[in-house]
């Protein structure tokens, strides 16, 4: 997962391959609450893993329901049966509509002590209209600041009215509808009369109330749908476990892979991407996002449980169609078609989408602001976007307001005529529902590059002597931007432990003997070390054994600065470290990383230190592997090596012509970073926000 202040993206051609998608939100919330709320044993499987899914886990714990969750997106539910085992629980919500909204229905239905509450933005968001349907019902829930929004508090209650039809207004969010259809037959009574409710106001969004309905037969209760006016809930409807579900793929998260299948340049893949885990046939609403796609020139074939998708020929499919569209059926997908709406052949109008303005941010309000800074001329209406596509793209660093939507369109700018980069603030928001958005694009992107797709991929090269302090910084750098790293003197080091374990004397006169080189060339060749970055730092492998220490160990740099002088092994190495640069970047350490392995680098920086300071750094990182070195035997060895690395012939230590010095004796390893992290700034087209 990227969890950074920012993530630039590179020019983006196309995208290839196959991708997973997780679970859906909405089906994944819905399916947990009944599970929840009937009686026995459900397990769900392909349940999405992310936040709007974890504190939805984790209510249901707090009320007292068994949940286990399997690694591989299974969960096992033994639900509590129409009553929840803890009746005084404090329930953090986060910013989940599809957990604040139905528990609060199910829990006021139930009556207990409840309190429900959420992020800044969750106390933003309305409740009102469903707080006032329960609280006519004679349900208990009362405001805890701001009326008509959360927190909330819940108490317990008499006899509930049922007799009469209960009315619930629609038109600001569906899920008030869903809530109550998900938490009224916890009331229901053989005896009882029908449940009956009746919504005023236009109904919006209504495809997501179908996937209620849907999963509420599923659990054994059967609505019967008058219109999309009258709901009724039979006399003594009971939940009752399906054993076992499925939760389809999120279709609103198929949407950004569509787009991207649609944007992608048939000259670089004419295979289309393949998207697995949902068809258009699926439950959910957002599904239908398809038809507008294929309305705006997108080819999308469809089975069971996949879909394909290829941009439309010139002339039909390409440049896209400009749309005018009511997208009251796809609010959540819709924001995909405002993006798409800027590769459009005019203008595009997308209606009916005031519930945006509700939802993790203000949408509609946001969306305008951001698509601007790319180039497109919007006005933004009070429950509409006209989107006029840029006529010169501008390069831009887009806010994502704390929401997961937002992030995820901004990557399909990525895909622009102009070849511009994309800068996406706060990429981590994804996980909101799609954790691991950004490595899935990335597994199946291709950068923009008419020559080598390769140099498409922007690398940032810091070379140096040993102990200056590289991978310490070329580590940082990667965190703070999202990139991958390459320690290439790991690769040496690998080497050369693996021709000392096959029993090969590595010493001066080694290159004379060819028979032995050439196997050293093979043992570089084959190796097939993995590197692990886990919270104790980075873990080293190398056929599965965790060597990491063993080729930090003061005889293994020795060892790799013999070896490495040898041409044939730096040439059998050459391809798999150009392998490290994949998207969305690459920050490389060694000594030639800038002259040889990646001479076209956006960013090379030659990293010195005083061998003194050099010195007494090893000294401390050797000590604290509990081997203790003086500081002159230090020194000795850091100067033969600097000296065998400078005067060797094959790629010896020396800066590139275009890299830019940095002596960091004085500077603290955060000086360092932000001093380069300003040239990397320096050297992007947007400004820092
Ligand atoms: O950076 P390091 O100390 O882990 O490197 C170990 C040796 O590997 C170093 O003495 C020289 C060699 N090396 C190299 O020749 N080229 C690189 N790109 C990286 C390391």
């Amino acid at each position: 997962m990227i969890r950074t202040d920012f993530l630039d993206l590179p020019p983006l051609a196309a995208v290839q391959g196959r991708v997973r998608l997780p679970g859906s939100k909405s089906i994944s919330n819905r399916v947990l609450l009944l599970a929840a709320l009937c009686a026995g044993r459900t397990t769900v499987h392909d349940l999405l893993d992310a936040d709007d899914t974890r504190v939805m886990l984790d209510a249901l714990r707090a009320l007292g329901c068994g949940v286990r969750v399997d690694a591989g997106a299974s969960a096992v539910i033994d639900g509590l049966g129409a009553r929840a085992r803890a009746v005084r629980a404090d329930l953090f919500l986060g910013n989940a509509g599809t957990a604040m909204r139905p528990l609060t229905a199910a829990l006021a239905v139930l009556g207990g002590d409840y309190r429900l509450h959420g992020v800044p933005r969750m106390h933003e968001r309305p409740i009102g209209d469903l707080v006032d349907a329960l609280c006519a019902l004679g349900c208990r829930v009362d405001y805890e600041s701001a009326p008509g929004y959360p927190p909330l508090r819940i108490g317990a209650h008499g006899a509930l009215r049922l007799d009469a039809p209960i009315p619930v207004r629609g038109d600001v969010s569906s899920q008030f509808l869903t809530a109550l259809l998900m938490a009224l037959p916890l009331a229901s009574a053989a005896s009882g009369p029908d449940i009956v409710i009746e919504v005023a106001g236009e109904l919006i969004s209504k495809p997501y109330v179908a996937i209620t309905l849907e999963l509420l037969a599923r659990f054994g209760v059967a609505v019967r749908r008058e219109g999309w006016r009258r709901f009724v809930i039979p006399a003594g409807s009971r939940y009752q476990s399906p054993g076992e579900i499925h939760v389809e793929a999120d279709a609103s998260s198929a949407s950004y892979f569509i787009a991207a299948g649609m944007l992608s340049d048939p000259t670089v893949n004419s295979e289309g991407l393949l998207i697995e885990g949902i068809g258009e046939h699926a439950i959910q609403g957002d599904v239908r996002f398809i038809d507008a796609a294929r309305q705006m020139g997108g080819q999308i074939e469809s089975g069971p449980n996949w879909l394909r998708v290829r941009r439309g020929p010139p002339g039909q499919g390409w440049p896209l169609k400009a749309i005018d569209l009511d997208c009251n059926a796809i609010p959540d997908a819709a924001m995909t078609l405002a993006m798409l709406a800027l590769y459009a052949d005019g203008p595009s109008t997308l209606r009916n989408i005031g519930s945006w303005r509700v939802k993790e941010t203000d949408r509609l309000a946001a969306m305008a602001i951001e698509l601007r800074k790319l180039g497109a001329t919007v006005q933004e209406g009070a429950d509409s976007l006209h989107i006029a596509p840029p006529v010169v793209w501008q390069p831009a660093a887009i806010r994502t307001y704390d929401d997961h939507r937002m992030a995820m369109c901004a990557s399909l700018a990525a895909f622009n005529p102009a070849r511009l980069p994309v800068r996406v603030l706060d990429p981590g928001c994804v996980a909101k529902t799609f954790p691991d958005y950004f490595e899935t694009l990335f597994a199946a992107a291709l950068p923009a590059n008419d020559d080598d797709r390769q140099s498409g991929i922007p690398v940032i090269c810091i070379d140096g002597p040993s102990a200056s302090g590289k991978g310490t910084l070329a580590g940082e750098l990667a965190r703070r931007l999202g990139y991958h790293y390459l320690d290439s003197g790991a690769l040496y080091r690998l080497t050369a432990l693996a021709a000392r374990r096959a029993g090969l004397a590595l010493d001066d006169s080694l290159a004379s003997r060819a028979d032995e080189v050439a196997r050293i060339v093979r043992l570089a060749r084959d190796l097939q070390p993995r590197f692990e970055h886990g919270d104790a730092g980075e873990r080293v492998l190398l056929a599965g054994e965790d060597v990491t220490a063993a080729i930090r160990h003061p005889q293994s740099g020795t060892d790799a600065s013999r070896i490495s002088a040898l041409p044939d092994v730096r040439v059998a190495l050459l391809d798999l470290q150009r392998q490290f640069a994949r998207l969305p970047g690459l920050v490389a350490d060694g000594r030639d990383m800038g002259t040889v392995i990646f001479p076209g680098a956006r960013l090379k920086v030659f990293l010195t230190a005083s061998a003194a300071t050099r010195a007494a750094r090893r000294q401390k990182q050797l000590a604290q592997q509990d081997i203790s070195v003086t500081l002159n035997t230090l020194l000795a060895e850091l100067q033969g090596r600097d000296e065998r690395d400078r005067t060797r012939a094959a790629a010896p230590l020396k800066p590139a012509l275009d890299a830019l010095p940095l002596d960091n004796s004085d500077l603290t390893i955060v000086q360092s970073v932000d001093r380069v992290l300003t040239w990397w700034q320096a050297r992007q087209p947007f400004s820092q926000s």
